[in-house]
């Protein structure tokens, strides 16, 4: 392939063309294939071709819904977003399980979400400090415009430190400042903050008569929000007497199940390998419906991993309590989530996401989307100490195939009934359709 210049500012006909007939020998089947994608109101396919660059068409992903979930006596039917099968139907099982024994009890911990201003400054250290206590209600002016709205929403900034970071490199500091942006995700607001900051603060210690030769010099290196919001936290939790557990169709004991459920979690609290697995059956629920609300799954994977890690040993986020007959399972975790401006006004189906949840604060989506994971978890380790994740897993799969091979409805019929004891292969599913095809 040769390289190619200009590209962005080809048209989207021209990219296409450059790519059918670079990759495809200009078939036109395969373009016809790749414009199918295209949404037919062109006022949606605008839009999303503006989220991104270099568009060419749209990449579908299946998007579902899990009834019954139940959070703080109130019932939430939950749109999730994923390519993964059982992951929808491992929640919905959840929900509808612990629906009927109180439901998930939430509780949104704290809201507050971080910037940085990262510099390096060399001078006497108590000079500086003293200097940067002044200079808090100039930075807090320079402001003002950006502030104005986000302060009568309620929020804000909610406070402006100096720290000291010459035990890393000499000349290393930071300001941390905290921020509440109510129901905005806020990442523009907090960096537009932080940019106006930096250039403050250089262009006070740069003009201060209290410092003189190398003190004057302020290097930033750079201005941006932090994605770990240790302190944007949400708890949820489930729990029941332990004989409930009884109702899950169980082969053992109630006590013996719980017992496993401990232990399952214990493995993940102290193995990497099992614990990077059991977050991310959690984050499977989350990341699906972060995306259908149009929120930054990238930043809410980040810092629910970071946040694991947080006593330096990487661990389970989610928690089983067994104590005096009572079963209690449970999930805290950071998610900064925004249910106001951005891709949740933008995106069509993100808009209808949040109608569908009752248009939620970026609090209560918060709370969904915790009780999302900790169903989604449930539903996994009830698997995998049970009857393992093979068996449910194996209907989806069977699905996945027949379609690679556009099997017709009269040949799903017959190969489900045909498997529901029978182990699911690529090849033991390709050999039963060819031996129906056979006789047809
Ligand atoms: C698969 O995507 C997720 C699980 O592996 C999670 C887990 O093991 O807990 C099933």
């Amino acid at each position: 392939m040769k390289e190619i210049t200009s590209f962005s500012k080809f048209s989207k006909k021209q990219k296409l063309d450059f790519l059918v007939e670079t990759f495809f020998e200009g078939s036109f089947d395969i373009r016809k294939r790749i414009e199918s994608f295209w949404h037919k109101n062109e006022s949606f396919q605008r839009a999303f071709d503006e989220f991104s660059e270099n568009t060419i068409t749209n990449f579908f992903l299946p998007y579902g819904v899990v009834p019954n979930l139940m959070i703080n006596n109130s019932l939430y039917c939950v749109p999730m977003v994923t390519e993964e099968s059982s992951v929808v139907a491992a929640c919905a099982k959840s929900a509808k399980f612990w629906m009927s024994r109180g439901g998930m009890k939430t509780r949104v911990i704290s809201t507050s979400k971080v910037g940085q201003i990262h510099f390096f400054w060399h001078g006497q250290k108590s000079r500086l400090e003293s200097f940067f206590r002044g200079l808090i209600p100039d930075l807090k002016k320079c402001v003002e415009p950006l502030v104005f709205s986000m302060e009568q929403r309620g929020g804000g900034i909610q406070g402006i430190e100096l720290v000291d970071k010459t035990s890393i490199e000499k000349g290393f500091f930071q300001v941390h400042v905290k921020f509440e942006t109510c129901d905005a995700m806020g990442a523009n607001f907090i960096n537009s903050v932080l940019e106006a900051f930096a250039t403050k603060l250089k262009e006070s210690v740069e003009s201060s008569p209290s410092f003189t030769g190398e003190e004057r010099k302020v290097d930033i290196i750079m201005s941006i929000l932090s994605n770990y919001t240790p302190e944007c936290l949400v708890r949820s939790e489930v729990s029941c007497p332990i004989e409930e557990l009884d109702h899950l169709g169980l082969s053992m004991s109630p006590e013996a199940y719980a017992e496993r459920l401990r232990k399952a979690v214990l493995i993940a609290n102290t193995d990497v390998y099992r614990a990077t697995t059991h977050n991310k059956g959690i984050m499977n629920g989350i990341d699906a419906v972060v995306l259908a609300t149009g929120n930054d799954f990238r930043a809410v994977e980040s810092c629910a991993h970071a946040y694991a890690a947080r006593d330096g040993r990487y661990r389970s986020l989610s928690d089983v309590n067994v104590k005096d007959g009572q079963f209690t399972f449970s999930l805290e975790l950071p998610l900064a989530l925004g249910t106001v401006g951005g891709l949740t006004s933008l995106h069509p189906l993100a808009k209808i996401s949040l109608e569908i949840l009752g248009q939620p604060s970026s609090s209560k989506l918060m709370e969904i989307a915790a009780s999302i994971g900790l169903a989604q978890n449930f539903g996994a380790l009830n698997s995998l100490v049970t009857s393992g994740i093979q068996k449910g897993h194996m209907k989806m799969h069977l699905f996945n195939i027949l379609n690679h091979f556009n099997a017709s409805e009269d040949e799903r019929e017959k190969a489900k009934a045909f498997f529901v004891d029978r182990v699911v292969s690529f090849n033991a599913v390709k050999e039963f359709l060819n031996g129906l095809r056979k006789y047809h």
